[in-house]
């Protein structure tokens, strides 16, 4: 009897840790010759989520089909519970927004600024998580 409680206790600690597990795969649309696209994904993998990447020829194709302004555009558009995520956004920025779920299209760190994630520098810069509305506004997010 005793045994069976802890049997059913472990099956929903596993049955939730998959479930968390799933909903942090990251699908990556990026250019097959972007290195700092590469980097970040790592950064991604070392922070946990499950990353899957995609080709593509025209990222910025890919960046418009996710709804993602092109003054916003960096070198990869990313898709993860529901949020575009576009350029190369710390994990920590990420996690945060799949805690807090606030309305919205997603995040976006704009250009590739030296310093962030997958463009590690000598000389890095400061620069801006932003969060993204569907209607092209923003806010910030985060400063790095
Ligand atoms: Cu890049
Ligand atoms: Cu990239």
């Amino acid at each position: 009897m005793k045994l069976n409680r802890y049997a059913i206790l472990l099956i929903s600690l596993l049955g939730s840790s998959a479930a968390m597990a799933q909903a942090a795969v990251v699908d990556v649309f990026k250019s097959p010759h972007c290195g700092c696209c590469g980097k970040w994904v790592e950064h991604l993998r070392q922070n946990g989520f499950e990353v899957k990447t995609h080709d593509v020829d025209d990222v910025s194709a890919a960046r418009q089909k996710l709804g993602m302004p092109d003054r916003l555009g960096s070198c990869h558009s990313a898709k993860i519970g529901g949020y575009v995520v576009e350029g190369h956004v710390p994990a920590a920025d990420i996690q945060r927004l799949l805690k807090e779920k606030p309305k919205a299209l997603g995040l976006s760190v704009p250009s590739m600024p030296p310093g962030s994630p997958g463009m590690e520098s000598a000389k890095p810069m400061p620069y801006q998580t932003l969060l993204v509305q569907s209607d092209g506004s923003t806010r910030v997010f985060a400063q790095h």
